[in-house]
């Protein structure tokens, strides 16, 4: 019987790849770079399945040269922003994500950030590094306590909820805004606020909602101008979901005081941009669900929704179920 055709847009974990390679015949774009549009389009016309990153636009333009033939697109990721799901659905095409396996190791990471502006401890390091560190200093890096401290959450889904549980555990306040209230996180004694009153009241402000026509800019000047002069803002969901120009403005002028990005706009971030000025921020590239065995357990995640829409069965983690009437 005939192998059906696959496109692999990066080299994920060796374990996904060779589960599919059993069973497809694939091609994987070998650099660490995205896969240029141009080669993209080729690449894909004729294939039976896509396996995606976030970095690929899966658009109404690639659907249409890929060709009818096409059974099932799998993101190797829980976000789906970067696909057009509404286009995909029209065409009777299964989306497949990622949620669940990398909850954990987001929210550690989410933490990580917070820890680290809390205790400025990325700029300490540096101040190390650059052979600064003569003595004792009664009033050096003086940072913010994180225990006892008020810590709000934009996004009350799993990973929000992941960080709330690890903020119980510090004795943190934990203030939420979401579409709607979250049973268990009210249990950890988590409080359902609005936005103005946690971006009012929190130390930390942490982001944790999909990227929407509704979150875009969720965080601009405006929402900025509300958080406390002390307060951190970290964000490990999506770039574009903060106005990184206001942003910027807002940490250099002392209307919030840090900020700790794994995710920005434009991502990746250009060296010379203007956050990468300041001391007050910390950012990462985008290395969230970077664990080796989180990275893992995605691929092999991505590759079973794969397989199951090539066969024509159910998507184990499928994002417009409504594909199957
Ligand atoms: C996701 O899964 O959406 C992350 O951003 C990458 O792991």
């Amino acid at each position: 019987m005939k192998r059906p055709y696959v496109v692999v847009t990066r080299r994920i974990p060796q374990v996904g790849l060779d589960m599919l390679n059993e069973e497809a015949l694939v091609r994987v774009w070998p650099e660490e770079t995205p896969i240029p549009r141009k080669v993209m389009l080729s690449w894909a016309q004729g294939a039976d399945g896509l396996l995606t990153l976030l970095t690929e636009p899966v658009d109404e333009a690639l659907l249409e040269a890929i060709g009818p033939q096409l059974r099932v697109i799998s993101n190797f990721a829980v976000g789906y922003d970067n696909v057009d799901v509404a286009a995909c659905t029209r065409r009777g095409i299964p989306v497949g994500n990622t949620p669940g396996v990398l909850t954990e190791t987001t929210a550690d990471l989410a933490f990580a950030l917070l820890m680290a502006a809390a205790r400025r401890l990325l700029e300490a390091d540096r101040f190390v590094r650059a052979g600064k560190w003569r003595t004792w200093m009664p009033l050096g890096f003086l940072g913010v306590d994180i225990h006892g401290s008020s810590v709000g959450i934009i996004g009350m889904g799993r990973i929000g909820y992941a960080l709330a549980r690890r903020c119980a555990g510090f004795d943190c306040r934990i203030l939420y805004y979401n579409h709607h209230t979250h049973p268990q996180a009210e249990a950890i004694g988590a409080q359902y606020v609005d936005l103005d009153t946690l971006l009012t009241e929190s130390d930390f402000v942490s982001i944790h909602a999909p990227l929407t026509l509704e979150t875009e800019r969720l965080i601009d000047e405006k929402a900025l101008r509300k958080m406390k002069r002390t307060a951190v803002l970290i964000n490990t969901a999506r770039g574009k979901i903060v106005d990184s120009e206001a942003l910027y403005r807002a940490l250099r002028d002392g209307v919030i005081a840090y900020a700790a990005l794994d995710v920005t706009d434009p991502e990746p971030l250009p060296v010379d941009h203007p956050l990468l000025m300041l001391d007050n921020i910390i950012v990462a590239p985008h290395i969230g669900s970077a664990s080796v065995a989180t990275r893992d357990r995605m691929a092999l995640m991505a590759v079973r929704n794969l397989l199951a829409g090539l066969r024509g069965e159910r998507l184990p983690a499928c994002v417009n179920p409504e594909v199957y009437g």
